[in-house]
C-alpha cells in the first residue's frame, strides 16, 4: 500500500542515520494477544485467575479471546512482514509449555512457539523471545508463586525446555521481562497478578524474580551458542520536582533506586545497593550463598522498556522512597497518564553505557496510549503517537551516533491488546484492533509512518 510518508524528507533523513541491520519492529506478550487460553493443553496461569476475581480487570475482561493469536498468528506474521518490519518480539507463555509449572511437557504448546519462530525466520524477521511475561503457571502460584525460592528453579527448568527446543532459531532469548513491576505491581500495589500490597512479600519476590533470571542464565547458555541472551528491564529517570530542594533531590535519588538501582546493580555489579537496603528495612530480602554471583551472570545484551520519566516530590513520612509523581504543566501526557519525553530515553541510555557498561542495549518496548478512534472511513489518525515514536526514534539514531552499543528498538505494541489490570481501552498498538468486528487489524497512522520508517532504512534511508 503507497503511503504519503515514503517521501517526506525529515522521515527518509531520520531513516538514513539507522545503520545497516538495525532492528527496527514491534513487542507483544503471550497472555497479552493470544486468547485461546483453553486450547491444545495449556495450563491456569494467575493472570487467568487473577481477571476471574471481581474487580481486578477495570472494564472487566479477561484473556480469554484477547487478539486471537494464538489462532491467527500466520495472518499476523504476514502482517508484520508486509510492515517491513525486521525484528518481532513476543513472549512463550509458560503455563502453555509446561501446564503445571514443570514436569510434564506439553508438546502442543512447544510446537506453537517453534512453528512461530521458523514462520518469523521465514519472513526474514529475527525472534525476540521473552520467557517470562508476567503468566505464571497457577499451580506455582499456589505453592507460592514468588515467595518461593523453588520458583526460580521450576523457572530454570522452563528455560531449558523452551531454549532445548528452540536454541539457535531464537535471535535473542530475554529471561523476564520488567521483574521490577512483576514484583512491585504485584505484590505492592495490587494492580496486577497476584494483587497483594505487601512490601516485604514484593521485595522477596524482586530478589526470586532475580534468582530465576541468574539460574536461567545457564540453561539457555547450555542449548545455544549464538543466539543473545539477557534480560528486559523497565527504566525511567527520576527528576525532582524541584531540584533546588534538597528533599526532592534526595526522593528522585532513593525513587531511582528502587526502580533502577535494585535490578541494574545486582546484575551489572553482583550486589544491591546498600542506600536502598537500607531504604527497605525490615523488608530487606533473605540472599542465600551463591544468590548474587548467580544474578551477576554475564549477559550479551539487555532489553529496556522506557515509556517516560519521573518528576518527583519528596513526602516526608510516606513509606520508603517516599515520593508523589506530580506532572510538569504544558507537557502531553498519553493516556496512561505518561509524559511524552524522549530526553529520558537520552540520559538512560548515556547512563547505561557509561554507568554501567552494558554490553548492547536493544529498546525492547517503547509507545504510547492514546485514545485512538477508528473513524467512518476506517482510518486511524494517532497524531500524538506519531508525535512521540518520531521524538524517540530521533533519540535513539542520536545515541547510536554516540556511540552506545545499541541493536534495536521495538515499539509497544504490535497491535491493541489486553492492558494488564486496565483490560481493552489503553490502546499502544501500531494497529487499531477491531476486537468487536471479527478481530479486523488496522493501520494506524503512526503504524504507517513507523512502517515507511523502517522501510527507508532498510534501504539505507
Ligand atoms: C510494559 C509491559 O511489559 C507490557 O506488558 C505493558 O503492556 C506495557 N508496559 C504498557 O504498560
Amino acid at each position: 500500500m503507497p503511503s504519503p510518508f515514503e517521501t517526506d524528507p525529515s522521515l527518509l533523513a531520520l531513516a538514513a542515520r539507522f545503520p545497516a541491520g538495525f532492528h527496527l519492529g514491534a513487542s507483544t506478550s503471550a497472555f497479552q494477544i493470544e486468547g485461546a487460553t483453553r486450547a491444545d493443553g495449556r495450563g491456569r496461569s494467575w493472570w487467568d485467575d487473577f481477571c476471574d476475581q471481581p474487580g481486578r480487570i477495570a472494564d472487566g475482561t479477561n484473556g480469554d479471546v484477547a487478539c486471537d493469536h494464538y489462532r491467527r498468528w500466520r495472518e499476523d506474521l504476514d502482517l508484520i512482514a508486509s510492515l517491513g518490519h525486521n525484528a518481532y518480539r513476543f513472549s512463550v507463555a509458560w503455563p502453555r509449555v509446561l501446564p503445571q509449572g514443570r514436569g510434564a511437557v506439553n508438546s502442543a504448546g512447544l510446537d506453537h512457539y517453534e512453528r512461530l519462530v521458523d514462520g518469523l525466520l521465514e519472513r526474514g524477521i529475527a525472534p525476540y523471545l521473552t520467557l517470562y511475561h508476567w503468566d505464571l503457571p497457577s499451580t506455582l502460584a499456589n505453592a507460592g508463586g514468588w515467595q518461593v525460592r523453588d520458583t526460580a528453579s521450576a523457572f530454570a527448568e522452563f528455560a531449558d525446555v523452551v531454549a532445548r527446543r528452540l536454541g539457535d532459531r531464537v535471535y535473542s532469548y530475554a529471561t523476564l521481562n520488567e521483574p521490577r513491576c512483576a514484583a512491585f505491581v504485584g505484590h505492592l500495589e495490587g494492580r496486577q497478578a497476584p494483587g497483594w500490597k505487601d512490601g516485604a512479600a514484593a521485595v522477596r519476590a524482586a530478589h526470586h524474580l532475580l534468582l530465576a533470571h541468574g539460574l536461567a542464565m545457564p540453561a539457555l547458555r547450555a542449548n545455544t551458542r549464538q543466539a543473545r541472551c539477557g534480560i528486559v528491564l523497565d527504566v525511567k529517570p527520576y527528576d525532582p520536582a524541584d531540584p533546588s530542594s534538597a528533599a526532592d533531590v534526595a526522593a528522585a535519588h532513593a525513587g531511582d533506586g528502587v526502580f533502577n538501582r535494585w535490578y541494574l546493580d545486582p546484575i551489572f555489579r553482583g550486589h544491591y545497593p546498600q542506600d536502598v537496603w537500607d531504604g527497605f528495612g525490615p523488608w530487606a530480602p533473605e540472599v542465600h550463598a551463591g544468590d548474587m554471583a548467580a544474578i551477576a551472570a554475564p549477559i550479551d545484551t539487555l532489553g529496556i522498556n522506557y515509556y517516560t520519566r519521573a518528576v518527583v516530590s519528596a513526602v516526608p513520612g510516606e513509606v520508603y522512597p517516599g515520593l508523589v509523581e506530580v506532572r510538569v504543566p504544558g507537557q502531553h501526557y498519553s493516556h496512561m497518564g505518561w509524559e511524552d519525553h524522549p530526553d529520558g530515553l537520552r540520559r538512560m541510555l548515556r547512563r547505561l553505557h557509561e554507568e554501567y557498561r552494558v554490553p548492547d542495549l536493544f529498546i525492547a518496548e517503547n509507545g504510547a496510549a492514546e485514545p485512538d478512534v477508528l473513524s467512518p472511513d476506517g482510518s486511524v489518525d494517532d497524531p500524538a503517537r506519531l508525535h512521540y515514536l518520531q521524538g524517540h526514534l530521533a533519540v535513539v539514531a542520536e545515541a547510536i551516533e554516540a556511540g552506545v552499543p545499541l541493536s534495536g528498538h521495538l515499539v509497544w505494541s504490535l497491535m491493541d491488546n489486553m492492558e494488564w489490570g486496565r483490560g481493552y481501552v489503553p490502546r499502544f498498538g501500531l494497529l487499531y484492533v477491531d476486537h468487536a468486528n471479527g478481530q479486523r487489524r488496522i493501520l494506524k497512522r503512526s503504524g504507517a509512518w513507523h512502517s515507511a520508517l523502517v522501510k527507508a532504512a532498510a534501504t539505507g534511508g
